[in-house]
């Protein structure tokens, strides 16, 4: 199948259709076996404190963008949000969405974040979970949404931590002789952009970007950033989860907490 990439890392086919890797059969045939998408929102070590920095979404309207499989979606739908729309590229991420997590008040929609028609001011809250290092342009996606939202709106995401992006090797880990964990080689820290890199399958593009461009971004939207959050693995936590004692090593998780002011200067369409 021919396949030309557009600007974002999503693929069109030349049937018209969208491609991101998630569509790939070999790629969804291992990331479908992570627990991480087999079970509900609030299984993974980041979920709590995502959902502290959202708070209540009761009678709120939010679009979650990159909602894969639903979970977060749907946890925001049954905490009493007045609609939820969830929009993804990938159609294999949002069968599984369609099938096991409807719910009367979300809507999902397959597109991708570049494409979408951010309506004005039309949500109170914006959530995206791990999925912004996919998207290439973060200044014209920070626009979008500071558009979508209304004034004093909230955007809470969760992206990869530029520490884990800026790895110089797949895995990251720098071994001894023995095979044991040395230390996190970190390289080009400073150079942003795509990053490709084996992940079930070969080529895996994710977008690294400096801790000072993902929340200057925001800012230069016209976002208040309120919290940042690194989150690492905690005493229960390990207890229950021993073998994620090498998380505290290093960062893998960014979270941001914005408000969208009340007088932006910056959300006209570019
Ligand atoms: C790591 S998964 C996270 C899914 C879900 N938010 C979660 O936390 O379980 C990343 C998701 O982003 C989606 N995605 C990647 N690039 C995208 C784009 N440009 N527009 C919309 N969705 C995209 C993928 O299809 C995938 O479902």
């Amino acid at each position: 199948m021919l396949l030309l990439r557009n600007y974002n890392g999503v693929f069109m086919s030349k049937v018209g259709k969208l491609h991101v890797i998630y569509d790939d059969p070999l790629f969804f045939a291992g990331y479908s076996q992570l627990r991480r998408f087999r079970a509900d929102w609030g299984y993974a070590m980041e979920h709590s404190a995502f959902i502290n920095l959202v708070g209540s979404v009761q009678g709120r309207r939010v679009l979650d963008l990159g909602c894969g499989a639903g979970q977060l979606s749907l946890y925001l739908a049954t905490a009493g949000a007045a609609k939820v729309i969830s929009i993804d590229a990938s159609e294999r991420m949002l069968n599984v969405a369609r099938t096991q997590r409807m719910h009367p008040c979300i809507t999902y929609q397959l597109t991708s974040m570049s494409d979408y028609d951010y309506p004005s001011e039309d949500f109170d809250v914006v959530v995206s979970s791990l999925a912004f290092h996919y998207v290439r342009d973060y200044t014209n996606l920070m626009r979008n949404i500071a558009r979508c939202l209304v004034p004093n709106g909230l955007l809470v995401f969760s992206t990869e931590h530029p520490i884990y992006s800026a790895r110089n090797s797949t895995d990251g880990w720098v071994t001894g002789a023995d095979g044991s964990r040395i230390g996190w080689a970190l390289d080009h820290y400073a150079e942003e952009g795509p990053r490709d890199h084996h992940w079930f399958v070969d080529g895996v593009r994710r977008y690294h970007r400096t801790v000072a461009t993902l929340v200057n971004g925001p800012i230069d939207a016209g976002f208040t950033v309120e919290r940042v959050l690194e989150p690492a693995p905690s005493d229960e936590w390990l207890h229950d989860h021993p073998g994620d004692m090498d998380e505290r090593r290093r960062p893998m998780f960014l979270l941001v907490r914005a408000r969208r002011s009340s007088h932006s200067a910056n959300t006209s369409r570019p």
